[in-house]
């Protein structure tokens, strides 16, 4: 429906479509960020008395989402081990909502989804994936049982700094939870915004490419250097043999770049920015991403 600009506009409705290509998800809401793209999700199904699971793994600011929102509406939350282990004794009655990253942040634990789905699907639990890492083009939540797929298209699909954005794509089934919780709380982005997503998106192969090369390089080089103890660098594991499948190892390798850009970036200064934002704040500020 195409009201007075509220719940969307062409050029966003566009990226919407292609986000839902990129997912292989039936459809798309976009959001202002990738952190409200995350509130929006929590706020569409979650009810008070429902038991949340989140992984131990989650960027920080959505901790700080389920004390500061979700716990204080009656939402009880609990964390379990950022690479899935030991979910099945933690799942409840009430369980709502298994909320996981995989490739997680910041140690890029991986996720057996297709484990984690069998278990919440037998018990009517929905399965929702931070992806933002995967980007959609390296790895698909939705096709490995997950019912909603989120992204900060901040980071990957916009590519350039120049804009931020969230979206949360969804199964047929979850798409109208969604979507009504949406409009209702009057979500939607600019036209300019969508359009510069749009455009980001044209070269996301080819920077995905460049970030897998360059993510073994780096931890390469970090593996021969004296400073360093370990290095957490999953494709770089799975090429000293350890089991690690191909395309999320490509993902991790890709996403690992941005840490690394962080860390060298960051210097001895306080500053902080993960694949973004940097071109938002004046030279030599001091940034923060949460
Ligand atoms: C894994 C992950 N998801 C979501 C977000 C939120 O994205 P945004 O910065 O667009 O709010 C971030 C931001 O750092 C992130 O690292």
């Amino acid at each position: 429906m195409l009201s007075y600009g509220a719940r969307g506009n062409p050029t966003a409705f566009a990226l919407e479509d292609l986000v839902s290509e990129l997912e292989g998800g039936y459809r798309t809401k976009l959001f202002a960020t990738g952190l409200q793209a995350i509130t929006q999700t929590f706020l569409a199904y979650l009810r008070p008395g429902d038991h949340l699971l989140l992984s131990d793994g989650v960027y920080g600011p959505v901790r700080r989402l389920a004390r500061e929102l979700l716990q204080p509406f009656g939402v009880q939350v609990e964390f379990f081990a950022a690479d899935g282990q030991g979910l099945e004794p933690a799942l409840r009655a009430n369980t709502r909502m298994v909320y996981s990253e995989s490739p997680s942040s910041l140690l890029y634990e991986l996720n057996d989804l297709p484990a984690m789905a069998a278990l919440c699907k037998a018990r009517g639990v929905l399965l929702a994936v931070d992806n933002t890492w995967g980007s959609g083009y390296l790895y698909q939540p939705l096709a490995l049982g997950a019912d909603i797929s989120i992204m900060a298209l901040t980071k990957y699909l916009g590519g350039h700094s120049d804009v931020m954005m969230g979206s949360v794509c969804t199964t047929g089934e979850a798409f109208a939870a969604l979507s009504r919780s949406s409009d209702t709380c009057g979500c939607t982005v600019s036209p300019d915004d969508a359009w510069l997503v749009l455009r980001g998106a044209r070269s996301l192969a080819s920077r995905m490419a460049v970030h897998e090369q360059q993510g073994l390089e780096i931890a390469r080089w970090l593996q021969g250097h004296e400073a360093v103890a370990r290095v957490y660098h999953r494709p770089w594991r799975s090429i000293l043999g350890m089991r690690c499948g191909s395309a999320i190892s490509r993902a991790v390798t890709a996403c690992s770049v941005s840490s690394w850009r962080m860390l060298l970036w960051a210097g001895p200064r306080p500053s902080r920015t993960v694949c973004g934002c940097s071109a938002l704040a004046p030279r030599g500020a001091v940034t923060r991403a949460w």
